[in-house]
Order: structure tokens, then sequence, then C-alpha cells
């Protein structure tokens, strides 16, 4: 491959490589997950990542084509796939790390060495902004009009706010499972004006079909499997180091859904260790929660290891049969990580070998009492990002973390994503539990109510107005 940034197959014996026009999502020699690569050596990186502090003098919406205005794009040099005049960007990433003492002593921690970095901060209120920017930026290169995803909300939030502020703007469409989603997700995506398509069943068969649709359909797929969305979310590790003068802290904890997040933060850390920028790699903590714990089971139970990328792929396979055997569906509060079947496994099985990394469960009733803290001495977050305090606890009690570490706690989503597990929790009152009046029809001119569909890839095309093209 002649090119300075290209895709490449993770899998150490194919290494098959794509150029990055190439709209191919799994390796086609042998199905394995691709990465963004660089050839550093022919690009120009800065030598010392203090480089970056003179973009916060440009920060302005004209200078530099407002790039700097980005969280994102003013790390551009680490993330060169995309030419700047391509970029979508809509100041994603102004996001915030606190140094929370007073959720420190609760935790029992030293003063000064925990760290909260807000990524509900974002446009769309959570962490997703900083991969959408990417994948926009390339769907936009390819000159692609309609972009899909599967989402537990979060995503869908994200598609749809970029979809219509793209220049043209595209068509955003978004798969959710059937009451799957927390509202404040829900009402983003109607709102932002997303053809959104209710699919009769959960999460990990809205993204099997969303899959299977955008190829049929020539539809540009926004999930996490798309290897750009990763590269923009290494920013969020970028703005971790700048907020603290670049000085590395000792542990990274981030929730484990689709494990698209933990991902790029191993891939971040990795380049930036082999640029000679950073001198030592943080430890990593993926938590997930206990009904929906397929990363857990398998490197902690299973002890499953990346191996240098000859994992044991039929561990995998054995724990999905069991699950279809038994007829298990994940189930958790923290609904933005109900996810089952991981698309980024294999990649967080690389994180977990670059990062030192490790994994840990913890209950809903975990994750609530910690939101409750987040909220009581912080900004407040939405369940699944509160995991990462609830684990944060549990890894202190089993004296793996020290009450002395500097330690970062990822929190993705914004409090107000999803307030009715807020107000259960505080009042009781369970919303959902409500049994609603039947609907009546939207009256509102701009009203764009979902659109109910069975899982069948003919209702899908129908639902959206096309018939599946013949087979070759
Ligand atoms: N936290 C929040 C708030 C999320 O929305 C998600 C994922 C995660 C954590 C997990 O991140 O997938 O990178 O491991 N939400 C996706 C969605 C699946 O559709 O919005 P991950």
């Amino acid at each position: 491959m002649n090119e300075k940034a290209f895709q490449i197959c993770i899998n150490p014996d194919c290494r098959a490589t794509y150029s990055l026009d190439e709209v191919v999502f799994r390796c086609k020699q042998c199905n394995a997950l691709l990465d963004v690569a660089y050839d550093w050596d022919r690009l120009a990186v800065p030598t010392s990542l203090s480089f970056f502090e003179h973009r916060w003098g440009t920060r302005g919406l004209k200078a530099e084509g407002g790039l700097d205005f980005s969280g994102v794009w003013r790390f551009r040099e680490l993330m060169p796939f995309v030419p700047a005049d391509s970029i979508v960007t809509i100041g994603e990433g102004r996001t915030l790390l606190e140094q929370n003492n007073a959720l420190a002593r609760q935790l029992g921690m030293k003063p000064g060495r925990l760290f909260l970095q807000y990524e509900g901060l974002n446009p769309s209120g959570s962490f997703k902004d900083n991969g959408m920017t990417a994948a926009f930026s390339l769907a936009h290169r390819l000159g692609r009009q309609r972009v899909a995803c599967a989402s537990t909300g979060n995503t869908s939030a994200s598609v749809a706010m970029f979809a219509h502020k793209s220049d043209p703007p595209m068509q955003g469409i978004v798969f959710i499972g059937s009451g799957k989603i927390a509202y404040g997700k829900l009402s983003q995506a109607l709102d932002y004006g997303a053809l959104t398509l209710q699919i009769e069943g959960d999460f990990d068969a809205c993204l099997r079909r969303v899959i299977e649709v955008a190829d049929k359909l020539g539809i540009y797929l926004m999930n996490s499997l798309n290897p750009f969305r990763l590269e923009g979310q290494k920013a969020i590790m970028y703005r971790v180091l700048e907020a603290r003068d670049w000085e590395v802290p000792d542990w990274i904890i981030v929730p484990g859904g689709n494990l698209g997040n933990c991902s790029a933060f191993g891939k971040a850390f990795r380049e930036l260790f082999d640029l000679g920028l950073i001198k030592r790699i943080p430890r990593l903590a993926i938590i997930n929660a206990t009904g929906a714990n397929t990363l857990y089971q398998l490197v902690e139970g299973e002890k499953l290891r990346w191996e240098g990328g000859r994992y044991d792929a039929s561990c995998i396979d054995r724990l999905y049969g069991d699950m279809d055997r038994d007829h298990i569906l994940p189930h958790t509060i923290a609904s933005a990580i109900e996810i089952a079947r991981p698309v980024n496994l294999p990649k967080a099985l690389r994180a977990l070998d670059v990062m030192k990394g490790l994994v840990r469960q913890v209950t809903d009733e975990e994750i609530l009492e910690h939101k409750a803290l987040v909220g009581q001495y912080g900004f407040g977050c939405e369940p699944a990002s509160a995991a990462t305090v609830a684990g944060l606890r549990k890894l202190l009690s089993e004296q793996i973390i020290s009450p002395d570490e500097d330690v970062v706690c990822i929190l993705t989503g914004h409090e107000l994503k999803d307030p009715d597990a807020t107000v259960k929790y505080h009042t009781g009152i369970d919303m959902k539990a409500v049994e609603p009046p039947p609907p009546v029809p939207p009256t509102g001119r701009g009203a764009n109510p979902p659109k109910q569909v069975a899982d069948d890839l003919d209702a899908i095309c129908a639902a959206l107005g096309e018939t599946l093209p013949e087979e070759a």
C-alpha cells in the first residue's frame, strides 16, 4: 500500500490492506475487523504533545477553517486520514476533565487523584460525537448521501444530528430496538429528523440488520464497526492528557458496551507510545453491567486473551452458542450498554493487552448508587457512565487500584439522556410502568414519528421506500 493512510485487517495472519475510499467494514479475505493505519514516517507528526497547546490560541471559528474549534480536529495530525476541506465538524469534543475531590473522598481515595471526563458535554450529549465527526468526514469525502446505524440511543442521536448538520445534509436512518431506548435519546433522533425504524428485537438484532441493509442498499454504516469512528474517539484520550498537562494517568476506566471506546483508547495509547509522544501507557479497566457481561465472562471467566491477534475464537462461539440455546438476552438499567455480542470484541482484547487491562462487572444497584454519587458530587451522568465509578470502588476494594493512583473515569453520556432512571431512583416512580394512554396521531407539521417494523429484511426495505435489488 503506497498511501500514507489506509485500512488494514487486524488479523496478523492476513493484514490485507484497503484504500480509504473502499467501503468495507470487515476484511474481504478473512472477515476480521479493520483498522485505519498510517505510514507515520511520511507524515508530519509533532515531536511533542505540547505542540497542540498553540491551538488554544486559534480555537475561534475563523482560524484554521474552524478546525481548532473542535476538540477532535485540533489533534488532526494524530488522525490524518481526511483532507481538511472534507471535515464535517460541529464543535464536538469541547468537553472537560474535572478533578473531583469530594467523590474521591467518598470512595476513600486521596484528594487530587480522581478525575471525571464529562463526555456528556458534547453537542448531542454523549461521547459518540467524537467518532461521528470522523466517520461523517469520510462519508462526506466519499459523497455518501445516506447513513445508517443501529443504536441503544446515543449513536442514533449523534448520527441524526451530524446528518442534518452536514453540508449538503445527509439522510440519517436509525434502527432502534423496541422498548429499549431511553426517551431522552429517542427524542433527539426524532427531533433531528432521522428516519427512525423501531425494530422488533434488541440492539444485537438491530445491528445485524443494519449491517445487512446498509450493504444491500448502499447506505453508509455509522456503527463502531466503522473504523473511522474509532479514530475520532481517540481524541477523548488526547483531551484527558491535555487537561493533565500531558501527564499520563495510572488508570482509565470506561464502560463496555459494543467495545468501540475502549478499542479506540488502546489504539490511541499504542500510537502515542510508538511515536515517542508518551513514555508509559496507563492501565485500562472496562466495566460491564452484570446483565450484559460478555466481555467479563470471556476475559475474567474463560481467560480469553489477544495472543498477538491469534485469540481463541472458539471460546466466543461457545459462549454465543450457549446464549442462543438458553435464550439469554442482555438486561440492564444501563440501556446504553445492554449488548450481548459486542462487535469490537477482538479490538477490545487488543486494547486490554496494550493497556494491561482488566474487566469487571457491576450490578444495576451498584450502577444506580454510583450514578447518584456522581450527581451529588459532580455534574451527573447517565447510568452506563456511572458503571465506571462503581467499577472503581470495586477495584479499590480489591486493592488493584490504590487510593493514591491517578484514575480517570470516562462519563460517556449526559445525565438528562435518561431522566426516567434518575426519577425512579429518587422517587420510586417508574415512568415506564405507567400505563400510557392510547396513542393519538401526532398533529405537529414537523412531526417525525418512529416507524414500527418487524425484524425482517423485506419489511425494513419497504419502510425505507425501497425494494431489494435482485441478487446478481
Ligand atoms: N456509554 C454510553 C452512554 C453509551 O451510549 C455507550 C454505547 C457506551 C457507554 C458503550 O460504549 O459501545 O463503545 O463500548 N452506546 C451505543 C449506542 C451502543 O448505540 O448509542 P461502547
